[in-house]
């Protein structure tokens, strides 16, 4: 049997749709439909999105319930590996990540970015007498997750001997007690939370590297969805969920003021 060109180019796009999975991007009115909305996050970056059991929480886990809550729509959240995540909504699996995802020029080629739902930075955390600045990094080694600014940041540092990538942030955190890295550079929020939990491991927080920007990502050009998500998230802002969610978790607010 002989194939005609337009035969194979009108197959083209099914065979792409079978081997992505059903790549099917859904618009506002199609979730509404359904009434459930499709959430990915983590579940390794404490106190952001972690679990608790089997139970997932933490505070953009439970910023982004109130704002679904306010669509008048249900949550199902799924659990994908950080550095998959930004591809798996360029490829349409799910409606929108919500994973600390700081804003880069380089995820916004691929993403849309919502409005942020917390201001942060990049901060080393290292032994109490060992290297806590980018300077004294000069001839270490340096662990971070994959695929996080807190790579592309100690990319950056002058001399430095070695960077290891972990596939999640508690992993970093336990290269470093056991001192298989001189530092860490993570969050700061997440240092904090980390280091409040393990008074006893020696570690500190040193000089904040970097600030960014944190939000939600979602397709590119999900026009309506975007708008209701920034919708709901300043409801939340509005009603004060966010403020005592901010107080529950940080005892400060974490906004960006
Ligand atoms: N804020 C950092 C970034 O944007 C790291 C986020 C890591 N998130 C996570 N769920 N592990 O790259």
């Amino acid at each position: 049997m002989r194939f005609t060109a337009k035969f194979v180019a009108a197959l083209l796009p099914l065979a792409f749709a079978m081997t992505t999975g059903t790549a099917q991007a859904r618009d506002w009115n199609t979730i509404k439909a359904a009434g459930t909305v499709i959430a990915v996050t983590e579940g390794s970056f404490f106190p952001f999105n972690y679990f608790e059991g089997s139970k997932l929480t933490g505070f953009e886990v439970e910023v982004a319930e109130a704002v679904v809550k306010k669509l008048g729509l249900n949550i199902e959240w799924r659990v994908v590996p950080f550095d998959a995540q930004v591809a798996s909504i360029r490829q349409d699996r799910f409606d929108f990540a919500i994973a600390s995802h700081g804003y880069t020029e380089e995820r916004a080629k691929s993403v849309d970015f919502t409005n942020p739902h917390y201001c942060t930075g990049g901060q080393i955390a290292a032994p109490k007498d060992g290297a806590l600045t980018m300077a004294a990094l000069n001839g270490r080694t340096v662990g971070a997750q994959l695929a996080t600014s807190y790579y592309e940041s100690a990319k950056k540092i002058p001399g430095l001997k070695e960077l290891k990538t972990y596939k999640a942030d508690p992993e970093v955190f336990s290269a470093l007690k056991a001192k298989k890295i001189d530092a860490w550079i993570s969050d700061k929020w997440l240092i904090k939370a980390t280091l409040d939990k393990n008074p006893d491991a020696g570690i500190v927080a040193g000089e904040q590297v970097f600030v960014e920007r944190v939000s939600a990502i979602m397709r590119k050009n999900n026009k309506e969805l975007m708008e209701q998500f920034n919708r709901g998230l300043a409801e939340v802002v509005k009603d004060g969920t966010y403020a005592s969610l901010s107080q529950k978790y940080f005892k400060t607010d974490v906004s960006c003021r």
